[in-house]
């Protein structure tokens, strides 16, 4: 099982067509219990910024939407999510935010060593865009373990389709090598049913991910936002996306995969589906309720008018329901 696992364009086509859900759901579970047994593990995400200076076409808090609420979070609110996640049992915090000029890598620097230095049993998690192999060094020097950055897609022409001229695949992909070479735990990932996404351009992804190795893998459905040049685009189907947990557990038996906030927002079961079919990593919303409506990457986002604790009571309680149960460390790749 532990040999690198292969799949061909052909047996993608083949599993898609002949709707081959159930059969790769009770492989990718077997292969998840094997590694993992039925231990979910949980991040605290703490949305820090909702300013970018991107403009991705997809994308709810892009540069040109004037009508995005702008908010950043000061170091004393990141540290209170921070004591109230720890309090809540919470052991990895994830702070991501937009490409956002004001919190430059020393403020970036001092955030992540003061939670290092409070919390020192805890991983901590950057997602905050694309940067200079100089700025990852520092932010790496500085404590932080792990950095998500998706790759949106592996094809070329796809990616050109759903970013402007200035964002390219190539700099995704080398900003990724980066990560992984100064020794970050990674995650790549991408939206399923994303405008202009087929099954070639999936299969691109899919032996990215081979190639890559990361050590997390964030997918979650493409939904519209009404201000963006998306807006009335089609959703991702939930059926898709949890297809594609499962593959993807097949390909990657270690890989910490989410079943994420956007899959439980075009499904209100559909982070249990994620799980039942090969996720086990869930990330609840540690943000100050004021700002939760506020990070709109999407439509219809659940779990905005929710306090941590609620939040997290509710996935435990759904957690257990599907024999899984949460657990209270840091969640490492094994
Ligand atoms: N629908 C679903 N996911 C989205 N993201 C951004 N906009 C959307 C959307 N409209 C995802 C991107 C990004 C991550 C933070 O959120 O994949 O990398
Ligand atoms: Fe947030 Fe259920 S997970 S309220």
């Amino acid at each position: 099982m532990e040999a690198k696992q292969n799949i061909t364009l052909e047996q993608f086509q083949y599993l898609l067509a002949r709707n081959e859900a159930d059969y790769l759901k009770e492989r990718a579970l077997a292969v998840r219990q094997e590694h993992y047994g039925n231990d979910v593990f949980v991040r605290g995400l703490i949305e820090f910024t909702n300013y970018c200076r991107n403009n991705c076409y997809y994308c709810g808090i892009r540069r040109d939407n004037p009508n995005a609420d702008r908010y950043r979070l000061s170091d004393e609110e990141i540290m209170e999510c921070c004591h109230e996640g720890y309090r809540l049992g919470f052991r990895t915090f994830v702070l991501q935010g937009g490409e956002d000029g004001y919190f430059t890598d020393e403020k970036i620097c001092r955030i992540v060593s003061s939670i290092k230095s409070s919390f020192p049993d805890c991983a901590v998690t950057l997602s905050i865009g694309e940067k200079t192999r100089e700025s990852y060094k520092a932010f790496f020097d500085a404590g932080a373990d792990r950095y998500l950055l998706r790759h949106e897609t592996a094809n070329e022409a796809h990616y050109q389709w759903l970013h402007p001229k200035e964002l390219s695949l190539g700099i995704r992909k080398e900003c990724l090598k980066h990560l992984k070479d100064i020794g970050y735990q990674v995650g790549a990932g991408f939206m399923v049913g994303s405008p202009g996404q087929t099954n070639e351009t999936l299969y691109d992804d899919l032996q990215f991910l081979r190639e890559l190795n990361p050590h997390m893998v964030g997918i979650g459905p493409f939904i519209p936002q009404h201000d963006t040049p998306f807006a009335a685009e089609k959703a991702g189907t939930v059926d898709m996306t949890v297809t594609l947990l499962s593959i993807i557990r097949l390909l990657l038996p270690r890989v910490l995969l989410p079943a994420t906030t956007a899959l439980g927002t075009v499904d209100p079961v559909g982070r249990e589906k994620g799980l039942m079919a090969g996720a086990n990593v869930v990330m609840p919303n540690l943000s100050p309720k004021r700002v939760r409506e506020k990070y709109a990457l999407y439509d219809k986002k659940i779990c905005t008018g929710e306090e941590a604790a609620e939040c997290i009571e509710c996935l435990k309680n759904r957690v257990n329901k599907i024999g899984c149960n949460i657990v209270c460390d840091r969640g490492d790749y094994r």
